[in-house]
């Protein structure tokens, strides 16, 4: 017979992202509405390893729904890969007696996690967070909606400095391998071209584009590089940019963390409230070792050992609007 889950533990890892607190709060308050101790597991797995846990209350996680960051703090931890790192954190939990994890964080969080899984029986639950949304079984990872809009709003300010000037502005986001955030954004702030690490980049295609469109007298116009390009990031680009076109006038900006910071969407409160009350009701119901995700307005229950061997494809629909529109 399954064994009771009495006291669980939750954790921040990776990369932080918007909506990470509301997801804490989350978990926080549905296992004390089920009569569960709470823990809070400080930077993520080295935390862990280094036994840094704290019991969470009702009043921990008061006011931190509207926070960015993570009050949990994060790490990106290399001990938890090795043998022995996941060894001690076994120990610390079994100690501790800690009978259910979850763990907040992208891909590399979830590899984390089924390691452990698979080596000792400890029940793990994944909540999607990643402003990257590289995550294949949900419509929606905590925080892409608020890094979107950020670089959104950095987008529509440089469009104002490009069109002052009638200046060529190559702007990168971030995103890791995954070109979600250069396309939702350069498709809503109506980026002449995007390069995404799906697609591979047509250089050539960039470049006769320009030529065109000064023919037309277009000079504004903006170029949105995923920083995982294959062709590389916005330095990359510019520079051939400026060696095939060197009489266009062209100015590079990396949006870079600014990205990762602020105050969450509505959205991104939304999807990381149900995802953290679904995370403890799973591992309530026996539902381990999967991670919650949402897929056409229902929660999704993927199992972990399966992220990060389906890749996100974007499809060339995509690429069609964004030329068709862009003209
Ligand atoms: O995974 C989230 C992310 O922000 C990526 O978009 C980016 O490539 C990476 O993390 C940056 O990591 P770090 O904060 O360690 O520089």
């Amino acid at each position: 017979m399954q064994k009771k889950v009495k006291r669980i533990a939750v954790l921040t890892s990776g990369g932080d992202s918007p909506g990470m607190n509301a997801a804490v709060r989350a978990v926080v308050r549905t296992g004390l509405y089920h009569g569960l101790e709470v823990f809070g597991i400080l930077r993520g797995y080295q935390g862990l390893i280094e036994d840094d846990i704290i019991k969470m209350e009702s009043r921990s996680v008061a006011n931190i729904i509207q926070r960015g960051g993570t009050i949990l703090k994060t790490a990106r931890c290399k001990e938890f890969y090795q043998p022995e790192g996941r060894k001690k954190a076994y120990e610390i939990l079994k100690k501790r007696e800690i009978d259910g994890l979850v763990i907040i964080g992208g891909d590399g969080s979830f590899k984390g996690a089924t390691m452990l899984t698979k080596e000792y029986d400890i029940p793990c639950i994944g909540i999607a967070g990643t402003i990257d949304k590289d995550i294949v079984g949900t419509d929606f990872t905590i925080g892409f909606d608020t890094a979107v809009n950020t670089a959104v709003e950095a987008i529509d300010k440089i469009r104002d400095t490009a069109d002052a000037h009638d200046r060529l502005f190559i702007v990168e986001v971030m995103g890791r391998d995954a070109g979600y955030i250069a396309l939702h954004s350069g498709i809503a702030t109506g980026a002449e071209s995007i390069l995404i690490p799906e697609r591979k980049t047509d250089i050539e295609g960039v470049i006769s584009s320009l030529q065109e469109k000064e023919k037309r007298k277009k000079l504004v116009n903006i170029i949105v590089v995923a920083e995982g390009d294959d062709f590389g990031g916005g330095n990359e680009v510019a520079k051939i940019i400026k060696d095939r076109l060197p009489h266009i006038d062209a100015r590079v900006c990396i949006l870079g963390h600014i990205q990762r910071g602020g105050s969450p969407s509505c959205l991104d409160r939304l999807i990381a409230s149900r995802m953290g009350y679904h995370a403890v009701e799973s591992l309530l119901e026996g539902r381990h070792n999967v991670f919650v995700g949402i897929q056409n307005n229902r929660m999704n229950y993927v199992p972990l050992e399966s992220v990060g061997k389906r890749k996100g494809k974007i499809g060339e629909e995509w690429m069609k609007i964004v030329k068709i529109l862009a003209s």
